[in-house]
């Protein structure tokens, strides 16, 4: 009760401030796209109307425009202002961005979320031990995806409907990647793979509470969003626990041959090994080992829901086109005959035709806006003399991006999943035109594992199944406001033959 009325009284409170502060934008900086309803701003049309509300505003205003939503101003960037502002990333902030969306620094607090410094290192990780081993890891990722989609799909010889399939996607993905972080021994219990295959769902539950509070202000969106936290609710506990029963006997075994070996010791190919390497590494110090599998945690975070996420809107994209699918089918025998079904990466690279569609998918992700940053130091100059004052957030109008006439053509919008095909431009390629993986030097290094993965999914997907939408046609995303997830809808899998 008492807690309400808190809440309530800082609202009134806060409504007058804000009543009395209304938003104002200095004149060399983007214009402010007008809006009627005051604190309420353009909330409305930005929650439930994004697609059209975001482009007429780019037709009026150009590049960069401001608009006024849970109660604050942020600052939308099409075009040339997104590649500016990749060109000088550092005066840019995504940390304290994701932070806002997913409090990891409240989660993780042994090694303090995502900070600068731990960025550094896990961009490392992701780029040498994640994409860098995984030509050793090769065997591994397909011996355990075959296991997760034996143990998931199964046998399909009567069709099989599933609603919401990214979940069962998700499921057959833990598999093989909580392989290659822990190691055989340890991804050999389900309790584990189960728990890294949901963190990143269970850490993005807050992300569910809308921002209504927000119309207020930012502050007491914070204090509401936060509340569970304060109150000791923590979904990482649950998490940590299950990666400490599990990882625990396994470093203590290494560190014992270790050891014994010495010299002679032979490395696992897994996360787990390379943070035992770390000069920092000091299993017998308190808390010690819980910094490093809180880093382990943020490549989990990082990993698996988003690969899972594409596999699985690669699969509603192909589930209502059955031609494309034949085609893919006589790439994927091609390369499996050669190979025996032991794919190399330089294999994985050879598909093309799936490469592009995969690209394909990931262009119509159907994001209106997405990569919000914060503007880092006193301000924000662009080329054309606009500026943008620090602590701003900007956000970029992605769709516009990847659906710029310019750089795709008259057909930028339609569906073609073979434009790629004898372009050059693989689907890891970062390009102005082309920011899935952010932009600039700081592009998402996990994009080739990424990427090598998704395709292993669905060649290995392509040689036993055929999926269908159970409606025939194509499924439209799942939209949260401006931002869209996998379909909710009925796949049907059956078996190839
Ligand atoms: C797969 O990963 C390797 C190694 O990181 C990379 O060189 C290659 O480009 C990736 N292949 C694809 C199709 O992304
Ligand atoms: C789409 O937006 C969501 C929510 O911000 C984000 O998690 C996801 O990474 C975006 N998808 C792509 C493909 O950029």
């Amino acid at each position: 009760m008492f807690e309400i009325s808190l809440v309530q009284l800082s609202a009134i409170f806060l409504i007058i401030l804000l009543i009395i502060k209304r938003p104002r934008v200095a004149e060399n900086e983007p214009p402010l796209v007008p809006y009627t309803i005051p604190i309420i701003g353009h909330t409305f049309s930005y929650f439930f109307n994004a697609k059209k509300f975001i482009k007429e505003c780019r037709e009026e205003y150009g590049d960069a425009f401001s608009i006024y939503v849970f109660g604050n101003i942020m600052t939308v960037l099409s075009n040339e202002a997104v590649s500016e502002m990749f060109r000088n990333h550092d005066d840019f902030d995504f940390i304290k961005a994701i932070h806002e969306d997913i409090p990891l620094h409240k989660f993780l607090i042994y090694n303090g979320g995502m900070t600068e410094e731990g960025n550094i290192f896990n961009a490392k990780t992701a780029r040498e031990q994640f994409s860098g081993k995984l030509d050793i890891n090769m065997p591994v990722v397909q011996k355990y995806l075959e296991i997760g989609m034996n143990k998931m799909l199964g046998d399909c010889s009567v069709p099989k409907t599933i609603y919401n399939a990214w979940f069962t996607i998700n499921e057959i993905i833990a598999l093989p990647v909580t392989n290659i972080l822990v190691g055989e021994e340890a991804a050999a219990h389900d309790d584990i793979v189960k728990s890294f295959g949901i963190l990143a769902f269970d850490m993005g539950h807050l992300l569910v509470i809308p921002p209504i509070f927000c119309f207020i202000h930012q502050k007491l969106h914070d204090f509401v969003a936060t509340l569970p936290i304060r109150f000791g609710y923590n979904p990482v506990r649950y998490h940590r626990r299950i990666a400490m029963k599990r990882l625990r006997p396994v470093v203590e075994k290494r560190l014992r041959e270790r050891k014994k070996l010495g010299d002679n010791y032979k490395s696992y190919n897994d996360l787990l090994d390379f943070y035992m390497d770390q000069p920092n590494f000091d299993y017998s110090k308190p808390y010690n080992f819980h910094y490093h599998v809180d880093n382990l945690f943020i490549m989990v975070f990082a990993s698996i829901h988003t690969t899972s996420r594409t596999a699985a809107v690669a699969l509603y994209d192909m589930a209502a086109r059955p031609e494309l699918v034949e085609e893919l089918y006589e790439e994927a025998v091609k390369v499996d005959k050669e190979r025996n079904g032991q794919l190399t990466v330089a294999d994985v690279k050879k598909m093309i035709k799936l490469d592009s569609f995969v690209k394909e998918t990931l262009r119509h992700n159907d994001n209106i806006t997405a990569l919000p940053h914060y503007v880092k130091p006193e301000s924000f100059t662009f080329s054309s003399g606009l500026t943008i004052p620090k602590g701003r957030k900007i956000i970029t109008y992605i769709e516009d991006v990847l659906m710029s006439k310019e750089n795709y053509g008259e057909d930028a919008e339609e569906f073609k999943p073979f434009r790629f095909v004898d372009q050059d431009s693989p689907a890891t390629k970062v390009e102005r035109s082309y920011i899935i993986f952010g932009g600039g030097r700081h592009a998402c290094p996990g994009r080739f594992f990424a990427i090598n993965e998704t395709k292993l999914f669905l060649h290995k997907f392509i040689l036993r199944y055929k999926v269908t939408t159970q409606s025939g046609k194509v499924e439209d995303k799942f939209r949260i406001g401006p931002f869209a997830l996998p379909s909710r809808k009925a796949l049907v899998f059956e078996n190839r033959v």
